[in-house]
């Protein structure tokens, strides 16, 4: 068979299979095939040599001409296959538009915030400036600037955190009543909101982390008549103006004299009922007017200033708010529970 026809065959043979071809590696294969290195088309290119010499030239063209040809029939189904490919990949990641949206859930504040920032705000309403003060603590200010003595009980390992010789996880905000004093000149009226620990057993009454508002005010002359004044409007603003408030008599080592505050029943009104235990007053905080001694160790001069002191506790408040019975509830993340609060 002379070089003319075979070179035919092939050209047939390539176009059909260069049809065929399904992938890029498809191509590739018959690429080798025909005109690669060692393809039909090419081993008959090298047998050029072996065609009569006046019919070479002739051949030569032709069978160039036909390794064009199958160059381009595979150049041009290469990007046959690859504009498919491109068309497939585009039909698979189609958005669908028109399918609704997921709503993303909106959040709230948590009900111990709100009513944190409730009662502040309250309290700033009144004149009084919200700072903070660092939870990590000096056993100093949490303890013995506040007239608490050395043998305290609270100061005990067994109840309070102790992170470091001399440093306490703060058992309450009254250390901030110690730095702001320290920090300031009377008059003073500050409202300290934040986190404090003490190591209690969890139970329906007790975490080993709540949040306390501390609340300060010295001056000349200020008197109990200004503490119970005070927080009357903060009782009235908090739950309400029919709520009525009492003094009871109480001990706290940094006021003198000191009590704590009673509110009326929020459920039965003052009668008796289960909630306030048939008492008809529920226990709200603790308060009194600052202890000389704390005005000593802060360089106050106890002669010229009086003050009153109070601090609560958040959830005890937001509890009473909400009709919650057990403090866990707070913080158990449940969703349910709390979108309803
Ligand atoms: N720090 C006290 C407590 O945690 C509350 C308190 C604050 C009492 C200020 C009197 C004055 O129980």
């Amino acid at each position: 068979m002379d070089l003319h026809n075979e070179a035919v065959k092939i050209r047939e043979a390539a176009a059909q299979a260069i049809e065929a071809c399904r992938t890029i590696e498809d191509i590739e294969a018959a690429r080798v095939k025909y005109i690669g290195r060692k393809g039909e088309l090419t081993l008959l290119l090298r047998k050029l040599g072996e065609a009569p010499p006046e019919s070479r030239k002739e051949i030569g063209r032709i069978l160039n001409e036909i390794k064009d040809e199958i160059t381009e029939r595979l150049k041009s189904r290469r990007s046959e296959i690859e504009q498919a490919h491109r068309s497939e990949a585009l039909a698979r990641e189609t958005i669908d538009v028109t399918l609704p949206g997921r709503r993303p859930r909106l959040g709230k504040l948590h009900p111990t915030l709100r009513v944190l920032e409730e009662i502040v705000n309250v309290f700033v309403g009144l004149g009084f400036k919200a700072v903070e003060g660092p939870e990590i603590e000096t056993e100093y200010n949490n303890f013995d600037a506040l007239n608490f003595p050395p043998w305290h009980p609270s100061r005990d390992d067994f109840d309070s955190f102790y992170v470091a010789d001399g440093f306490v996880l703060r058992t309450h905000t009254s250390p901030a009543q110690i730095r702001v004093m320290k920090s300031q000149d009377p008059p003073v009226r500050v409202v300290v909101p934040g986190r404090c620990y003490r190591r209690d057993t969890p139970d329906a009454s007790h975490l080993m982390s709540f949040f306390q508002i501390e609340g300060l005010y010295v001056d000349h002359d200020v008197s109990l008549a200004d503490l119970k004044g005070t927080l009357a409007i903060f009782a009235r603003e908090v739950f309400g103006p029919e709520t009525k408030i009492r003094f009871r008599p109480h001990y706290f080592p940094f006021t003198e004299p000191s009590a704590e505050l009673d509110i009326s029943c929020l459920v039965c009104g003052g009668r008796g009922c289960r909630l306030c235990k048939n008492s008809g007053w529920l226990e709200v905080l603790g308060c009194g007017m600052v202890h000389p001694n704390v005005f000593k160790h802060v360089g106050y001069d106890h002669k010229a200033v009086t003050g009153f002191a109070f601090g609560l506790g958040v959830e005890r408040i937001a509890m009473l708010k909400y009709g919650i019975g057990d403090i866990r509830t707070l913080y158990e993340n449940d969703i349910k529970m709390l979108s309803h609060l």
